[in-house]
């Protein structure tokens, strides 16, 4: 996909658990949202499934339901109907595929609660990926830990992001994420790197942090109270102001990562 179309994004988000890749990609959202004309494709790959609730949609059916359908189907079936299965396959990821007035939603579900399929499994990943063709920008919330690297939802993700708190936990689990996608190769990215989440105070006096994960620094989101008010309130983040010091921490992160998303520049509608 990488290669067919220089202009398409697939962002994938990934980090220790509660480290904010839910919020991040809310607030992406947002913000790709308010680039005219673009197609989103948004991926909650976490089994936790909080993104729906986050960004205000609800989900009748996942991509697991699609998945053990598939299984339990192929099981019964001669070779001529698995056959068939196979190529309805891309039909059932429609039916999991939620379409709202101004994005696509796709939430994978748990994993396997049938066992290990694998050939199931690669299909979907061929089907995602193709799905994800139809889109200018896919944005995929991922699990937690490095687990779900090396199942690879999608093949060529072009910019991982990592996020952490500022706790040694969660950089050393960003470390570990970037040595895991480095080391097996398993995702040809075009650019890694790191998101420090909460942070009160000083962001110079993390430099040393960021330095022992080997990664660019992508940039820093501050804790932001506007963040727990609506989170306590169960509020779609998708309505946080746009005075909210997170929203425009993350507008920076976006220019860094793809500088036609600069602020106040609107390049994308066209050139995506
Ligand atoms: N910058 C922030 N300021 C305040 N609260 C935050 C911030 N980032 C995340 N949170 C809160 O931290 C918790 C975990 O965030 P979440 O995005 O769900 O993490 P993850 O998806 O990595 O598990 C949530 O309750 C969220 O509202
Ligand atoms: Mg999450």
């Amino acid at each position: 996909m990488t290669q067919k179309d220089p202009h398409k994004r697939l962002l994938a988000i990934c980090g220790k658990g509660g480290s904010g890749k839910t919020v991040l990609a809310a607030l992406l959202t947002k913000l790709f949202l308010q680039t005219s004309g673009i197609r989103l494709l948004v991926i909650d790959a976490d089994p936790t499934m909080s993104l729906p609730g986050t960004l205000g949609v609800s989900v009748q059916k996942t991509v697991s339901d699609v998945r053990e359908r598939i299984i339990r189907e192929a099981r019964t079936a001669g070779d001529r109907e698995k056959h068939h299965l196979a190529r309805s396959l891309d039909y059932m990821l429609l039916e999991a595929l939620v379409e709202t007035d101004r994005f696509s939603l796709l939430v994978m579900g748990r994993p396997d609660s049938l066992g290990c399929y694998c050939p199931v499994n690669e299909l979907l990943r061929e089907g995602i990926g193709t799905l994800a063709q139809h889109f200018d920008v896919t944005l995929i919330d991922g699990e937690a830990g490095v687990e779900q690297i090396s199942r690879q939802v999608i093949r060529s993700v072009d910019t991982p992001i990592i996020v952490s708190d500022i706790s040694v936990r969660g950089l050393q689990t960003a470390a570990l994420i970037r040595k895991v996608i480095e080391s097996h190769k398993i995702i040809k990215y075009r650019k890694m790197g790191l998101v420090l989440n909460r942070v009160r105070g000083s962001e110079s006096a993390l430099d040393e942090y960021v330095k022992q994960t080997g990664l660019e620094l992508f940039g820093c989101i501050p804790e932001d109270e506007t963040i727990t008010r609506f989170d306590m309130q169960a509020r779609p983040l998708l309505g946080i102001p746009e005075t909210a010091a997170a929203l425009n921490a993350v507008q920076s992160i976006l220019a860094r990562i793809d500088p036609r998303y600069e602020k106040g520049q609107s390049p994308i509608s066209g050139t995506v």
